[in-house]
């Protein structure tokens, strides 16, 4: 064994005898049947996400196979190991009230077991944000493998994915298009493989700024989970982690304040989930570096919507893919891309671009010259109902819906929406702003995918398909809508969405970056002091357990929902 405190010398148990400890740690490890020759390497530790309850991470076991083979043809010793899997749809309240927690589990099993360097699988919603918390704060090497995504499936001859497809169908069965029949066939073919959402949700959004950020190979983003491609992105990363461990290239040393510029002008380009936002605040956080809502408002007006995908668009991740991926998007990105930041290969981003090969004709990812949408795809607005700052995601949304003035349509709660909306009696017109209050993270329903409210059926039936929603809740990046989110301060907290009454006129200007409540001084002062915070759902009314630790410790949109004590000082 080597005498360098590197490989199953680091971070020994504490026993008082450190002789001892790695006597015992060999002599266990021997167990499984390793020899000497193979304990002497530097280890390479694998963050295993899988999880019956996690399809997007379905092909996890063939990926951890492929990182192995990479890591040993390199001659490090790779060892895989479990922990926490969040898929969107399987947990409760929300995935968003477990990423913080994930991303604890992440940090401190690479700190307490013995490894040089980790590689980070992962691809659903929170995870990848999680995974690089984690490893921001542990401060470990790290290289970001996503699991990639799914393959499209094919409903009455029409082309389907997870999950605009899954949007847009219910919203027709809501509408009475489509009978119950047709709404059980299309679920057969909406998610047609493992893999992450074959849209530009949040996770294909995590999986490019990742690639830009520099965290992950580059052409790593987007091969789809079932592709020989995908495998060959698993073994190199592999490889890439020991080289990374000989070489100390740390996520501090990648993850600049101008790699998080790039990483925030790629979501602008891609059209990129307002999730995103959330996330990169978050891993910046643990890095003592602070993301500006004004510095991402500013960059998105020189940084045009060049990728044709859904939600705003028309293609899938596998077209993406086709079409040159993260590579041919940074090529064409190039001149407003900080050049010089390193990526985990230990070139710099501009020598990985002039090393990328040609671009070829094709219609997915548009040249600076012909974009889809001639500003990037998501508005920071401000305003006395958004002092610290509310989001729209405009190159998914109605551009008619973007100056105006409505009447407020309250609804309290998510239990007082799912109560009220489709009530015949509910007083509501297209042109009415439906308001939903207290679904921001300490609302007692951790934020959730809330901010789509649906359409009332009244007006969907009689071909309403947008209208404005404003709330304290996130959004799916795979929706579509004029949709207001992230309102902060939240309700919860006595924000000023909490004091929205039923009638009040509020008026939204995308291209002024304006959310105004246009009630006077006096009645709002009024209001606030007669408020009285919501009694918090019971799930999370959090006597004990990590549901106290949530409530007590999460911070608001604009700080990434991170805990306020995982955060770095800036
Ligand atoms: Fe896992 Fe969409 S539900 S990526």
């Amino acid at each position: 064994m080597s005498s360098d405190n590197k490989g199953m010398r680091k971070g020994l148990t504490s026993y008082g005898d450190s002789g001892f400890s790695l006597f015992l740690r060999k002599a266990f490890i021997k167990g499984a049947g390793y020899t000497d020759d193979a304990l002497d390497r530097r280890i390479v530790g694998i963050v295993d996400t899988g999880s019956a309850y996690n399809p997007c991470h379905g092909n996890s076991a063939q990926l951890i196979e492929a990182v192995k083979r990479g890591v040993m043809l390199s001659g490090g010793l790779p060892m895989d190991f479990p922990v926490i899997s969040i898929h969107e749809s399987f947990a409760s309240p929300t995935s968003m009230f477990l990423r913080n927690l994930m991303s604890m589990d992440v940090e401190e099993m690479i700190r307490a077991q013995p490894m040089d360097a980790v590689v980070l699988i992962g691809g659903c919603d929170k995870t990848v944000p999680a995974l690089l918390m984690g490893a921001a704060s542990a401060g470990l090497p790290a290289i970001q493998l996503v699991t990639g995504a799914m393959l499209t499936g094919s409903h009455d001859g029409v082309r389907v994915g997870a999950c605009t497809d899954c949007r847009r169908y219910w919203a027709r069965f809501r509408a009475q298009e489509i009978d119950e029949d047709e709404v059980a066939r299309v679920n057969n073919q909406l998610v047609a493989s493992v893999g992450t959402c074959s849209v530009m949700g949040t996770a294909s959004t995590m999986a490019c700024v990742v690639e830009a950020l520099g965290m992950m190979l580059p052409g790593g983003a987007s091969p789809p989970a079932v592709t020989a491609d995908r495998i060959r992105i698993a073994e190199r990363s592999g490889a890439t982690a020991v080289a990374m461990a000989n070489s100390q290239l740390t996520p501090a040393r990648i993850m600049s304040a101008e790699a998080f510029e790039n990483a925030l002008r790629v979501l602008l380009a891609i059209g990129g989930s307002t999730n995103g936002i959330i996330h990169l605040t978050a891993i910046a956080g643990r890095l003592g570096i602070k993301l500006d809502l004004d510095r991402l408002d500013a960059l998105g007006r020189d940084t045009p919507v060049l990728v044709d995908l859904k939600p705003s668009g028309l293609y899938y991740m596998e077209d993406f893919h086709k079409a040159g991926g993260m590579p041919a998007l940074l090529r064409e990105l190039r001149p407003l891309l900080h050049l010089d930041v390193l990526t985990v290969t230990g070139r710099t981003l501009g020598e990985e671009l002039d090393g990328a090969v040609a671009g070829f004709p094709q219609e997915v990812i548009r040249t600076l010259a012909h974009p889809i949408y001639p500003q990037g795809g998501i508005a920071v607005l401000r305003g006395n109902l958004a002092p610290a700052g509310a989001l729209i995601k405009q190159s998914a949304a109605d551009p008619k819906l973007f100056e105006r003035e409505g009447r407020a349509v309250v609804f309290e709660s998510l239990d007082d929406l799912a109560a009220r909306i489709d009530a015949p009696d509910l007083d509501v017109t297209a042109d009415d702003f439906l308001v939903l209050q207290n679904a921001g993270p300490k609302s007692g329903y951790a934020m959730p995918e809330a901010g789509y409210l649906p359409i009332p059926t009244k007006l969907s039936r009689a071909g309403v398909k947008d209208m404005v929603r404003i709330s304290d809740a996130r959004m799916s990046g795979t929706a579509f809508g004029a949709i207001v989110l992230h309102v902060s301060p939240e309700a919860a907290i006595g924000g000023p969405l909490a004091l929205v009454k039923n009638g009040d006129r509020i008026r939204l200007s995308v291209s002024a970056r304006k959310l105004e409540l246009l009630v006077d001084e006096a009645e709002l002062a009024r209001r606030r002091s007669a408020h009285r915070p919501r009694e918090v759902d019971s799930k999370l009314r959090a006597e004990r357990g990590y549901a106290k630790l949530y409530m007590q410790s999460v911070l608001q949109a604009e700080d990434g929902c991170d805990f306020d004590f995982l955060r770095k000082a800036s």
